[in-house]
């Protein structure tokens, strides 16, 4: 074979090579020469590689493709910031003691009684005229969902699981009024006594709406709105416009 065969050889095969590469369909890369350098082999959470265009991957087929987020990650919720502000992390840890009876799985522990601390947490979710009706439909579901069967659909303690014998010692939430927002939240976050953590059970936005459902249980008047007053009880709500407070005071 002489140097101008071979010559012609490769400009053939160079240009049946060009030519073969492409393809008439647009949304076609057409000929991929190494397609694992520019087809991502990354794992992504929601992607199911079962089947990845058209070709089916017994193997991985109808296997969880969604992994358990890590402890202490923070779901999305939008881009509202206070919605995204509930979401954050707790920052009171639970008691050592908490740790065997309560299920404090991946929870960061302290000796410190974080539970007196909390008296100082105000409940972040602001009641309003506009939001009231809402928060409170919301809290009773939750309550009726999570709570009623051991706290009553009174809140009064006697709910079935009392009644039946099964469970013992819920509180009347009318002996709580002294309680505070921010430990109502702790207790339910966290569980106390007998009861359990409902950490796991319900996220902290709910936490809070349910503290604002006990309120409105232990004083029907909690978080009442007419026109004249912005709020029938001494609660101090952040949206009240300036003006409104003042002449109330005068
Ligand atoms: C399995 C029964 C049970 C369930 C379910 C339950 N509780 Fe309790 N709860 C108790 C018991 C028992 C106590 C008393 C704990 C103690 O003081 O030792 C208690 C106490 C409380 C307290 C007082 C905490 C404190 O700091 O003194 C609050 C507030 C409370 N529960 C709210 C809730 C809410 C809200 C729910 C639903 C999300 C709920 N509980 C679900 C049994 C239960």
């Amino acid at each position: 074979m002489n140097l101008r065969n071979i010559t012609s050889i490769a400009i053939v095969s160079i240009t049946v090579l060009l030519l073969n590469s492409c393809s008439s369909d647009p949304n076609s890369p057409g000929l991929e020469y190494m397609p694992d350098m520019y087809r991502s082999p990354a794992i992504e959470p929601y992607v199911d590689y079962g089947e990845i265009r058209g070709r089916e991957n017994k193997e991985v087929k109808m296997l969880l493709s969604a992994k358990t987020p890590p402890m202490g990650t923070i779901p999305y919720y939008g881009t509202d910031e206070q919605e995204v502000s509930l979401m954050l992390p707790y920052a009171r840890k639970a008691n050592t003691s908490f740790e065997l009876s309560h299920g404090m799985f991946g929870a960061e522990l302290t000796d410190v009684d974080e539970y007196t601390l909390a008296a100082a947490d105000m409940n972040p979710l602001k009641l309003t005229a506009d939001n009231s009706e809402a928060i409170f439909a919301e809290g009773k579901e939750l309550f009726m969902n999570n709570c009623s069967h051991c706290h009553g659909a009174k809140g009064d303690g006697n709910g079935p699981m009392m009644e039946n014998g099964s469970f013992a010692g819920v509180p009347d939430y009318a002996n709580l009024k002294e309680l505070s927002d921010g430990q109502l939240f702790y207790s339910i976050y966290y569980g106390k006594g007998a009861m359990g953590a409902h950490r796991s059970i319900i996220n902290k936005k709910e936490i809070w709406t349910i503290v604002h459902q006990i309120r409105s249980i232990q004083n029907p008047d909690y978080g009442k709105f007419d026109s004249t007053t912005t709020m029938a009880t001494e609660v101090i709500v952040d949206s009240i416009p300036v003006e409104v407070e003042i002449e109330e005071h005068h």
